[in-house]
């Protein structure tokens, strides 16, 4: 990553948690991935060499230009769901500022949606960082959608690994998948597709 990318993700980083130190309502907080973990999803994009990634969850964009910017070396192309329209045009804007609108389409939709839209086999890794107690209900969209060895990148498995017990547990049940938990940032479950 360049240095001025770089700056721009400290910078919106900062202020993405300054905007949400004050507010009780975790809803209206930014709640960005942390550097680590967006920077551990980046390492697997570019590892992976993904064509498609697609991303559950945008806020205002800041782990999304992580991921733009994974994929502009791959070639590939994310696609990021967000349900808040403010939220998505944020991201929109935000990743032009930091100069990899090109490798990005901002959905303003429902992440269960675009699932049960995407044809089989299209996505080669899912990063999950929406509501958790969702995630259990999309396993069979994922089994479907992800290529042989795609990856699916799930955020807050350490810091609310209790919301995540049941959604974990069915991964690791599932033949499909070889799952590991990444202590890195708030704790990143990865799961690859195996079978
Ligand atoms: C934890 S934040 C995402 C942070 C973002 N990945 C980042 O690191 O900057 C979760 C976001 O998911 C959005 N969201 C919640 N449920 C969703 C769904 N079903 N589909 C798409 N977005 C959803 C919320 O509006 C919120 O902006």
């Amino acid at each position: 990553m360049d240095a001025v990318l770089a700056a721009y993700l400290n910078d919106l980083f900062r202020q993405g948690r300054e905007h949400d130190a004050p507010l009780a309502d975790r809803l209206l907080r930014l709640r960005n991935m942390t550097p680590e973990a967006a920077g551990l999803v980046s390492l697997l994009i570019r590892a992976q060499g993904s064509s498609h990634v697609l991303e559950i969850g945008t806020s205002n964009g800041y782990s999304a230009i992580w991921f733009a910017d994974a994929v502009r070396d791959t070639g590939g192309r994310l696609t990021t769901v967000e349900t808040q329209r403010d939220r998505a045009d944020a991201a929109r804007r935000h990743l032009e500022r930091a100069g990899v609108a090109a490798y990005a389409d901002v959905l303003h939709a429902d992440g269960a949606d675009v699932l049960a839209r995407a044809d089989d086999a299209s996505v080669d890794l899912v990063v999950l960082d929406a509501e958790r107690p969702a995630y259990s209900g999309y396993l069979d969209r994922l089994r479907r959608v992800l290529t042989p060895r795609g990856i699916v990148a799930v955020d807050n498995a350490v810091s609310h690994a209790e919301q995540l017990a049941g959604f974990r547990a069915l991964l690791e049940e599932d033949a499909a998948f070889a799952v590991h938990l990444q202590q890195v940032g708030d704790g990143v479950l990865t799961a690859v597709r195996v079978g």
